[in-house]
């Protein structure tokens, strides 16, 4: 098997082992690291600059003429132009991040910067009351604070505090009202965290909100997976059990809590220093992340409980943070598209794009939003688990000994996840696997594994090999022999895993058809495609058009923006007014019902073929 490469990123301290020859972007998306690509990767905008610390890149000056003079010698390299030939050393910049060019358009945005979070301290010195001055304590701290609203449990808890506090200490405000009162000078504590709550997977950010930096990150598997894998199987046990409701979202809020914990602790914060979180999910998490009952869900017409964003006090859901601590749900669309589409379109800000766009957020389910001429319109289709590795013979999650790429010459080239040997086939390396396949002429379009006779003329031995039929004439190709591989039995591509992509790719294909038939457009109308979702971050660009996953427009077209219901969530909490453009842009995006879409089996079905030639 071919030596794997190591690719280490500074500042983050995060890497990932590569093919030599892999793209640096391709790379630093692998670790999580998106780098912003405004002129989609022709090396013109200068925007994607990288430091090279250790390691070679070649001595080509003229790819990376878009740098500044001197930037070259000093070891900065366009990052678009970079291939990994040798292990490398890599310095991101913050600017050349795309979370950061995000940042920035908020503060561009006229919202007047983007630290303003809902949540705010206040230090006061009060007057004592005297004879000359026997205003009652709620005017003297009113007073002092400039029109506030306070709850009546601390109006009663109020004259204890001043007089035990010396007529000093820190109020807790948000959205206008006074939601806490502390002992001393605690302005400098004040934290929050963002949440995206995945089906599967569920990640959170904390934030000190009076420097407005991420202080840690934690994720971990969504508790609800044991009840189901996918929202449908969590919705139906709710609508045959409705008790399960509650164990469902005391799951995910165990969940939270365990992220808390390891938040707090890596970052040595007290979770009572808490004042604020965001959550973005889809409408089954989110509702039932409420504890409000999400089966209508479960039948046409698919409705929601709520579209309105919701702001719940922490408290109810038995969340261990500060007093007074408030919940941030998305606002939702309709049917399955929700909070996190929301807070995708947010941070994409796919609403201002100049011309076409389409934002693709691939995952169990798929949800897409095409923007043109100053509309938004948004489905959700149900691709299955098929991405994630499940119902593939010899599927697994993106985790270490996934095969996550795979490259086919004369020979079959593998990146398996950690450097190990390969265990299974994740959800990239499926795509890349059955892209690859097309190519050689050993899948046809119909996605048939061809027999021997029907295989073009020129295919190398050493491929040719590789494919093999059981006695019921169910194709296989082998990706890496028993010899090579973890598990000690040959790791294969089957028939039916090509069925399951089909399956999944034709879904979301289908999506995109239809938004794109209803507003007339073609898809080489389409000026930029956005990839999100942990998941969009890896998919290679000319594969995913090759299997049809991603319409044919130039590649270059294609941007991955990373996480970006995760970015959207972070936004909202750095910002109240940017979580008020997230309210308005609801308003905004119109919800189309594939079901009701007389022409969606067909595009469905036609969409389970591979396009005949796509490259
Ligand atoms: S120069 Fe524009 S993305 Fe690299």
């Amino acid at each position: 098997m071919q030596e794997e490469l190591k690719v280490v990123f500074q500042r983050s301290g995060r890497s990932v082992f590569v093919l030599p020859g892999t793209a640096l972007v391709e790379a630093a998306g692998r670790a999580g690291v998106i780098l912003q690509m405004p002129c989609g990767g022709r090396g013109t905008c200068g925007k994607c600059r990288v430091r090279i610390v250790a390691g070679a890149t070649g001595n080509d000056v003229a790819r990376h003429a878009a740098l500044p003079s001197d930037a070259f010698e000093q070891g900065w390299r366009l990052g678009c132009q970079v291939r990994v030939t040798t292990p490398l050393t890599v310095e991101v910049p913050p600017e050349s991040t795309f979370e950061y060019q995000q940042r920035i358009l908020v503060e561009d945005s006229g919202h007047g910067g983007v630290l303003d979070p809902g949540v705010a301290k206040c230090y006061v010195e009060l007057e004592p009351p005297t004879q000359a001055d026997s205003r009652s304590d709620l005017t003297r701290l009113c007073a002092a604070l400039g029109g506030v609203t306070v709850a009546p449990e601390l109006v009663a808890a109020l004259p204890a505090f001043l007089r035990e506090q010396d007529w000093r200490g820190t109020a807790v405000l948000a959205d206008g009202c006074l939601i806490g009162l502390e002992p001393d000078d605690t302005t400098s504590v004040l934290y929050g965290v963002a949440f995206d709550i995945g089906t599967t997977t569920v990640v959170g950010t904390l934030f000190d909100l009076v420097a407005g930096e991420s202080r840690a990150v934690a994720s971990e598997m969504n508790g609800q997976v044991s009840q189901g894998d996918d929202v449908l199987a969590r919705i139906l046990r709710i609508r045959e059990d409705a008790s399960a409701l509650l164990t469902l979202q005391t799951a995910i809020l165990d969940t939270i809590r365990t992220i808390i914990r390891k938040l707090c602790a890596e970052a040595d914060v007290a979770s009572r220093n808490i004042y604020e979180v965001t959550a973005a999910g889809n409408s089954t998490m989110q509702q039932i992340l409420a504890g409000y009952d999400p089966s209508a869900l479960g039948e046409v017409p698919f409705v929601q409980v709520f579209d309105t964003a919701q702001t719940l006090p922490a408290a109810r859901l038995g969340l261990p943070l500060a007093d007074g601590a408030t919940v941030y749900l998305f606002p939702q669309v309709g049917g399955f598209v929700g909070g996190d589409t929301v807070a995708g379109v947010l941070a994409a800000r796919l609403d201002a794009s100049d011309g076409p766009a389409l934002l693709v957020d691939i995952g169990t389910n798929g949800e897409i939003v095409l923007a043109h001429d100053g509309k938004l319109e948004a489905t959700s289709t149900a691709a299955g688990p098929a991405f994630e590795g499940a119902r593939i013979v010899q599927g697994m999650r993106a985790s270490p000994g996934a095969v996550e790429k795979v490259v086919l010459d004369d020979e079959v080239r593998l990146n398996v996840i950690g450097n190990a040997r390969p265990a299974g086939l994740c959800g990239t390396g499926l795509i890349d696997a059955v892209a690859e396949l097309l190519r050689a002429g050993i899948v046809d379009s119909t996605g048939r594994i061809l027999p021997a006779e029907e295989l073009p003329a020129g295919l190398p031995d050493t491929l040719r090999d590789r494919i093999a039929f059981d006695a019921e004439g169910r194709g296989r190709f082998i990706l890496a022999v028993a010899a090579e591989s973890a598990t000690g039995e040959d790791l294969c591509l089957w028939q039916k895993d090509i069925r399951e992509l089909q399956l999944a790719c034709g879904a979301i294909r289908a999506g995109i058809a239809i938004l794109l038939r209803r507003a007339g457009l073609q898809p080489g109308e389409l000026g930029t495609v956005l990839l999100a979702g942990a998941f969009g971050n890896f998919i290679r660009r000319r594969n995913a058009c090759r299997i049809g996953l991603l319409p044919a427009v130039p590649h270059e077209a294609i941007r991955y923006i990373g996480n970006a219901a995760s970015l959207g969530a972070k936004l909202a909490l750095l910002s109240a007014p940017v979580r008020r453009r997230a309210d308005a842009l609801r308003g905004r995006i119109q919800h189309v019902d594939l079901s009701l879409d007389p022409e969606f089996q067909l595009e469905f079905g036609m969409a389970m073929l591979f396009p005949e030639d796509a490259d």
